[in-house]
């Protein structure tokens, strides 16, 4: 945990790493919508030969030569929505609280700042204090709430809409 961590855009050599990150939060299963991965490796390190475009972004944390937190930010597709971007992240549990999902943001909203992104948008479960956290610090606030809007595999969770306005 002394590493030092960097934020970089993904390669498509982060797809093994990042694919045990992301196997390792899902089976947490109360923090993000996918309970069990099931995209490959290959699909992975094809979605990140591309890492930023104008349509989206996606950038890792690295530390020890892992990677240890990712986040993606996209455009919505339909053309009255391009505006918008709408964002997922993770962190792995040990390295939670320690700024990485910070750094990933900033980055994250870097991205949309310079590609005249207007709003930025993502749902987050109403019991994840570390999510709502990072997001009200860099100024995301409620828009409202879809009431048992996951069926997970322990039952129901409520969805919180936050968004940040950057124009
Ligand atoms: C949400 C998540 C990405 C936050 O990443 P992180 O690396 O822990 O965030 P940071 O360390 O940068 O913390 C950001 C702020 O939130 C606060 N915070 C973090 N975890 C917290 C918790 N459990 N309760 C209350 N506040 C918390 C920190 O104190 C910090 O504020 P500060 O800078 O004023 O001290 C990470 O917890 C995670 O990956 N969780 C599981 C997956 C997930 O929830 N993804 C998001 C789904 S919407």
């Amino acid at each position: 945990m002394d590493e030092e961590v960097t934020v970089r855009p993904a390669r498509p050599s982060d797809a093994k790493s990042f694919l045990e990150l992301f196997r390792a939060v899902a089976a947490e299963r109360r923090f993000i919508r996918t309970e069990s991965v099931t995209r490959s490796v290959g699909a992975f390190r094809q979605s990140f030969r591309r890492p930023v475009t104008p349509d989206g972004a996606t950038f890792v944390a690295e530390a020890g030569g892992r990677v240890v937190g990712h986040i993606a930010i996209e455009r919505m597709a339909h053309p009255v929505n391009r505006h918008v971007a709408t964002l997922g992240m993770m962190v792995e549990g040990p390295w939670r609280g320690r700024g990485v999902g910070s750094a990933l943001l900033e980055e994250g909203l870097g991205w949309a700042r310079s590609h005249g992104v207007e709003k930025v948008t993502l749902e987050v479960y109403a019991g994840n204090e570390g999510g709502v956290a990072l997001y009200r610090k860099f100024g995301f606030v409620e828009e409202g709430r879809l009431s048992r809007q996951s069926k997970k595999s322990y039952g129901y969770e409520d969805e919180v809409i936050m968004s940040l306005r950057l124009a």
